[in-house]
């Protein structure tokens, strides 16, 4: 059996998350027994959620076990089953968390097509935060063509597929994100019609010109500053997708400044867990990795590399230094 190193929760922050809550740990890899299957990690995904995981306060999931493997989506390959289902060498993705390898039952294991699109991508655009992408859009924001449509973190994971899905339903998009070489990516390569820094740029400001008529649709990722310089801007009967406020994840306040918008201009804001809609899965999965294999939707990843990376990694992520879908390679 292969040694196995793992990262778990060493204990929970009370303000930012650092370092010092993690702690790895190495031990053999267990075997296999009658319906398991070991699977070998090629890819973690990060994760903005793993953070609200980390604290015990009151929220729609369990909190990460102290001393137990951190949570996390994974993509990698079988080694060894001894499950009906699969085969050593299937290309997988699953929930075996911040670890080398992993033994399952299978029950949350699903085969993927590493040959359609790159295997990395099922933990990203086909997976999981394009599917965020897609049930906030479609379900929340419904939008019809020609309106306009805006979006937070939109060079990230989710903003980015939002984006370039309301584009192709007919809207002008603008995007929000930090710093010059986000904002150009939104606009020269996902293909919005605007991009606002928020880091240099006044939002509100900003979207006076970029918007004049309104914004029909809003998908927040962020909160805090952001959303009060979008909520002013939205237009009678607008649609509110609250999928995240990552702004606020790490200990900071966010509040509202002006929540008088929601009333005068009859805001509908609606937040939403997308593991709550597996009924859309199979469909915006379908169409989602139709339209990467096709080369219509477009993607960024930032890789670090091994393990010992991870925490690095994902206190980046929660400060903005990833730059489309955060990912591990672990093998
Ligand atoms: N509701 C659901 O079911 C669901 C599912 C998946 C994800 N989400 C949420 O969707 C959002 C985006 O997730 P993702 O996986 O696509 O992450 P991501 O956008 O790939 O990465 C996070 C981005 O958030 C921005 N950010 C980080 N800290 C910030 C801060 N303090 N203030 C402002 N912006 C900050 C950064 O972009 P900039 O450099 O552009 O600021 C960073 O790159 C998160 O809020 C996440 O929690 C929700």
């Amino acid at each position: 059996m292969p040694a196995n190193r793992y990262i778990v929760l060493a204990s929970r922050p009370t303000e930012h998350a650092e370092l010092k809550h993690f702690r790895f740990e190495d031990a053999p890899t267990p075997n296999v027994q009658a319906g398991q299957v070991l699977v070998r990690n090629r890819f973690l995904s990060l994760d903005p959620y793993m953070r609200g995981r980390m604290s015990d306060r009151k929220s729609y999931a369990a909190p990460q076990p102290l001393d137990k493997v951190m949570i996390g989506e994974t993509a990698g390959e079988v080694l060894e089953s001894k499950h009906e289902n699969f085969r050593p060498g299937d290309a997988v993705v699953g929930f075996l968390g911040w670890q080398l390898f992993g033994v399952t039952d299978g029950k949350a294991l699903r085969k993927v097509d590493a040959k359609r699109i790159p295997l990395s991508a099922y933990l990203g655009v086909a997976g999981m935060p394009g599917v965020t992408a897609w049930y906030g859009l479609n379900n929340i924001i419904a939008p019809k063509s020609g309106e306009t449509v805006a979006v937070s973190a939109a060079s990230g994971a989710v903003g980015s597929v939002v984006g370039q899905l309301a584009r192709l339903a007919g809207c002008r998009t603008i995007g929000i994100a930090g710093g010059p070489d986000k904002c150009r990516y939104v606009v020269d390569e996902l293909g919005f019609d605007a991009c606002i820094d928020y880091k240099s740029e006044n939002v509100y400001d900003v979207l006076k010109e970029s918007a004049p008529q309104g914004i029909d649709g809003y998908f927040e990722n962020v909160g805090g500053d952001i959303l009060n310089g979008v909520l002013p801007h939205m237009r009678a009967f607008g649609r509110i997708a609250l999928c995240g406020l990552i702004a606020g994840y790490d200990g900071v306040q966010i509040p509202i400044r002006a929540p008088q918008y929601f009333l005068s201009s009859r805001l509908k804001l609606q937040g939403f867990i997308v593991s709550e809609h597996l009924d859309v899965w199979p469909t915006a999965l379908a169409e989602l990795r139709e339209l990467v294999a096709s080369g219509r939707l477009t993607y960024r990843e930032t890789i670090a590399e091994g393990l010992d990376s991870a925490p690095e990694a994902f206190l980046g992520l929660l400060k903005g230094r990833n730059f489309g879908k955060q990912l591990v390679r672990l093998a």
